[in-house]
């Protein structure tokens, strides 16, 4: 299959033909991500989260997220595969920034990074595209500043900051990002966004109108069990599944029916 590239999202949002993204952290379920036809597989900092079990976004580190991204773009045939920057690795300096966004590009081999924030991340944006690498912005809720607002609830639902958040929108595109993440904000100011940029949005809890959706593939899979907001629909029970099929080896092996005859040398 023809490789996905930041132009073909751009020319996807041109036909409106809606853009799949899910996360992916490892070599093994990006593959199948890659087969089933995402076309694009974030790299989230969410692997904090569902890969190693932290609370929060923060702790995870960039030789961590390069791991991750390294074993993704080993999976990947068709679908972009982009990066994000971990917390601490891109704000206050832009030249930090850069030279993270080269780490990632040089030592994984994705294709292109994602960082939270709009105006106040506008340097290190400059500077990491000015090297060529494509930046994909993330407004709304941003995990990485949970501390800054203390709980992960619906964003912008007020008039001043939703107008922030379309000035934000604005800004990154007249930076020159390729496409920004909005995340659990309202479905109309979601809509209007989308409208009035030129390049993909992608939402998360952001309704229909955003030209693209990603969900995290853990969630949509069920192997997360207690996390049920409104924007998450499940495809499968993973976690039963495997679970099952936890139970039935553990108990074979109790009652001394694994292995078989057939299953020994
Ligand atoms: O880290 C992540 O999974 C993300 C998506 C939810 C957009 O940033
Ligand atoms: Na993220």
């Amino acid at each position: 299959a023809k490789r996905v590239t930041v132009s073909t999202l751009r020319a996807m949002k041109e036909a409106g033909e809606k853009i799949a993204m899910l996360t992916a952290y490892d070599y093994s379920m990006a593959k199948i991500l890659d087969a089933g036809g995402a076309d694009v597989l974030l790299v989230g900092d969410s692997a904090s989260n569902v890969m190693a079990g932290h609370e929060t976004t923060l702790p995870i580190t960039l030789d961590q997220m390069i791991y991750h991204a390294s074993s993704v773009v080993r999976a990947v045939n068709r679908a972009l595969v982009i990066v994000d920057l971990p917390f601490g690795s891109y704000q206050g300096d832009s030249k930090i920034a850069l030279s993270s966004a080269i780490r990632i590009m040089k030592e994984s081999g994705g294709h292109g990074v994602k960082l939270e924030g709009g105006a106040e991340v506008a340097d290190s944006i400059k500077r990491i595209l000015s090297a060529g690498i494509p930046v994909m912005g993330h407004l709304g809720l941003t995990p990485q500043s949970i501390y800054k607002f203390g709980t992960y609830t619906v964003r912008a639902k007020e008039e001043a900051e939703a107008e922030r958040l379309l000035q934000d929108a604005i800004l990154l595109q007249e930076l020159g990002c390729f496409s920004l993440v909005l995340e659990k904000i309202p479905a109309h100011l979601a809509g209007k966004v989308s409208q009035a940029l030129a390049i993909p949005t992608i939402g998360i809890g952001g309704g229909v109108d955003c030209d693209g959706q990603v969900l995290v593939t853990h969630d949509l899979l069920g192997l997360t069990k207690d996390f049920h907001p409104r924007f998450l629909r499940r495809y499968a029970e993973l976690f039963d599944v495997i679970q099952d099929a936890t139970e039935r080896y553990v108990n074979d092996v109790k009652a001394k029916d694994f292995p078989g005859p057939q299953e020994q040398y």
